[in-house]
């Protein structure tokens, strides 16, 4: 596996990074992840987009131009082998004595990506839909930063993991659905998919985005507006996406079937839709 650091590609066991990076230290960074399919890094612009929200966030200049980024990011893809892959693209404030404050003068930030192979979703996920609880969001209030100190992000996933289900839904405020620990989350009530408002309370999602302009391209009524916690729980359907999972079905909440407990018609629709998508544009 040959990864990128600093301006160098190599092996990832020849990449070492200094223990007092402030990532390793503070957390203190950015990231991204970015599927590629038949070797074409899916909706760059809008992940480099993104990316750039989150460097602006964290108050950290991005040490690279879009074209820079697209060059690396290209010459990763091609470094590797699998046609289909994910880039994981980390980006922290560099390597400073300990002081939370940002070094003084700044230091290089650490720029680190590899790329994974990227597997769809098993069939049997497909088939049955996945199972997840609800839980408190205590995460802070910058949400919409990808950032890598993931800690609550982690907690919350690993609460789903311990009641043996596959994702955690995170409840505002005891009050309205915000996402998942790691993905966005949709409801369908009557025919609608309903998608909570893009916020400094959850991940602008690029799945996300490309959920809802499915469902606009293709006549599917939807809505984006907060939604309430009652409405997760009498939801005819749940949705969860990502750039990972793509659009899975979630049948079981807090051990209690959703709707009839089993993927319902709008998933059919939107997973039919997404995966006619990445055969006919993510892959050119
Ligand atoms: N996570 N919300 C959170 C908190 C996420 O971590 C993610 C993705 C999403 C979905 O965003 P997108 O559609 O752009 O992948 C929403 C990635 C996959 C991860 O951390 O591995």
């Amino acid at each position: 596996m040959t990864i990128f650091l600093n301006g160098s590609f190599m092996p990832i066991e020849d990449a070492k990074v200094p223990v007092l990076d402030r990532g390793f230290i503070f957390g203190d960074g950015v990231y991204e992840v970015i599927p590629v399919y038949s070797r074409h890094a899916f909706r760059l612009t809008e992940h480099l987009k993104r990316l750039q929200h989150s460097l602006d966030g964290i108050r950290l200049p991005n040490p690279h131009s879009v074209s820079e980024w697209t060059t690396i990011l290209n010459e990763l893809i091609c470094r590797n082998t699998p046609e289909d892959q994910y880039l994981y693209l980390h980006i922290t404030r560099g390597v400073a004595k300990r002081d939370h404050a940002f070094p003084v003068p700044p230091v290089a930030p650490t720029v680190f990506a590899l790329s994974y192979p990227l597997t769809t979703p098993r069939a049997e996920l497909l088939n049955n839909g996945i199972s997840c609880i609800t839980v408190a969001d205590n995460r802070w209030l910058r949400c919409d930063i990808k950032a890598i100190s993931l800690l609550p992000n982690v907690l919350l996933r690993q609460a789903a993991v311990d009641a043996g289900c596959d994702e955690a839904i995170l409840i505002r405020d005891d009050a309205f659905l915000t996402e998942g620990a790691a993905s966005n989350i949709f409801v369908v009530k009557n025919g609608t998919l309903l998608a909570p408002p893009k916020d400094n309370l959850m991940l602008p999602g690029i799945t996300y985005d490309v959920i809802l302009e499915l469902a606009a391209a293709n006549g599917i009524p939807h809505e984006v507006r907060k939604l309430m916690k009652p409405e997760i729980f009498s939801a005819d359907e749940l949705l969860l996406s990502s750039s990972t999972k793509e659009v899975l079905a979630i049948t079981t909440l807090d051990g209690k079937p959703v709707g009839n407990g089993k993927p319902g018609a709008m998933f059919a629709t939107l997973h039919q839709l997404y995966q006619a998508f990445k055969r006919d544009v993510m892959r050119k």
